[in-house]
């Protein structure tokens, strides 16, 4: 059923815990119910939210946003070697890595606890522990806001790159997901390279996919803030990518600075990092500072408006920039 409200409140819609308020807020359960809403003669701007947990409001919205609740899961293909996964996009994503893990089908248990919802997951190739969203997605299912005709991308349309998808580009604000659809494995190939991801899991009793997922979940949970109890959006920035000059004119004056060079020759930094070495860790604003644990991860830290949180972001920004001479864009979504 299609349920719609007017002038609604998304404090319960935003991980960041920030009050504003959308002109209109529809939420759909399926796919059909959604073409027939837009078909109904829809105008003006839209926003589509998922679980909120990479939105930061500055503002309220001055028009329609869209929540889709499309629940159903199921197996669309199944060989010896895989299933193909149907996922609604409204379904929490971390439910969904639960269930997986549950059922022995390998492939999303390194996503474990990421907050959020499957179809934002697609959006933003969510990534965390050495594996991306995109890596296991099939086929994202579509539909196109201006005619309210069902498309589908493949992979490849899709353009994944680090927290990166063609709808962050080319057809960003013009779709809503309904529907992602995964490959996962039946025999587990585990990816432990990342950090002392290998370590937790062999303390844990060694390698299924249950203990990979405990493994993920204990080290999330020491380092990150649990969105129910501290506001915040997760990274707050990404990691920033320098040509492999710069990177060694930064190795050279910081000789211990993380540093992960990329296939291409590019080189990936840590903002998390460098953001510490700025002092942020020791500096909070009144409102809004960074996570104890985690110096990529802005939180809130009680009554912060979207405008704290900018202008704090904007302040770590320039830091980074006056010391390290490096760029440091946002991941979080401003809206308002
Ligand atoms: N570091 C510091 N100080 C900090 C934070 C990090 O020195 O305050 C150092 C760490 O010691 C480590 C390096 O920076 O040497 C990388 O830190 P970490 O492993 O915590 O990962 P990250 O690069 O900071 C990324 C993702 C996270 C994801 C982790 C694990 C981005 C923007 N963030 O963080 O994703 O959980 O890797 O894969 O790529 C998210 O997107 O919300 C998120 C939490």
């Amino acid at each position: 059923m299609i349920r719609q409200f007017d002038t609604y409140s998304l404090l319960p819609h935003n991980t960041f815990g920030i009050e504003a308020k959308a002109a209109r807020f529809v939420e759909f359960g399926t796919a059909d119910e959604l073409v027939e809403f837009l078909n109904g003669g829809f105008a003006g701007n839209s926003l589509v939210i998922g679980g909120g947990s990479n939105l930061l409001f500055v503002g309220d919205f001055n028009g329609t946003v869209f929540h889709s609740a499309i629940m159903d899961i199921d197996v669309v293909e199944e060989t010896a070697s895989h299933v193909l996964l149907r996922v609604g996009s409204g379904v929490n994503w971390d439910a969904l890595v639960a269930y997986t893990v549950e059922k022995g089908w390998s492939g999303l248990e390194n996503l474990s606890l990421i907050p959020g919802e499957v179809g934002a997951s697609a959006v933003q190739n969510v990534g965390a522990y050495g594996v991306e969203a995109g890596d296991l997605i099939e086929k994202v299912e579509t539909i196109r806001i201006a005619d309210a005709v069902a498309c589908s991308f493949t992979k490849v349309d899709c353009d994944f790159a680090y927290r990166h998808s063609i709808f962050k580009t080319a057809e960003k604000g013009r779709h809503i997901v309904t529907y992602v659809t995964y490959r996962l494995n039946k025999s587990a190939c585990f990816k432990l390279s990342y950090g002392n991801l290998k370590d937790k899991v062999e303390e844990l009793g060694g390698e299924t996919l249950a203990n990979v997922r405990r493994a993920v979940c204990e080290i999330r949970a020491a380092k990150l803030p649990d969105p129910q109890q501290v506001g915040s959006a997760g990274s707050f920035f990404m990691n920033p990518i320098v040509d492999a000059v710069k990177a060694a004119q930064l190795k050279d004056e910081y000789p211990a600075m993380p540093q992960y060079p990329l296939p291409c020759g590019d080189v990936k930094l840590s903002a998390g990092w460098l953001i510490e070495q700025c002092g942020w860790k020791q500096t909070p604003h009144e409102h809004v500072g960074v996570y104890k644990h985690q110096a990529l991860v802005v939180v809130n830290l009680g009554g912060a408006t979207g405008r704290d949180v900018l202008a704090f972001a904007s302040a770590v920004v320039a830091s980074v920039k006056e010391k390290f001479g490096v760029n440091l864009n946002m991941e979080v979504n401003v809206i308002g």
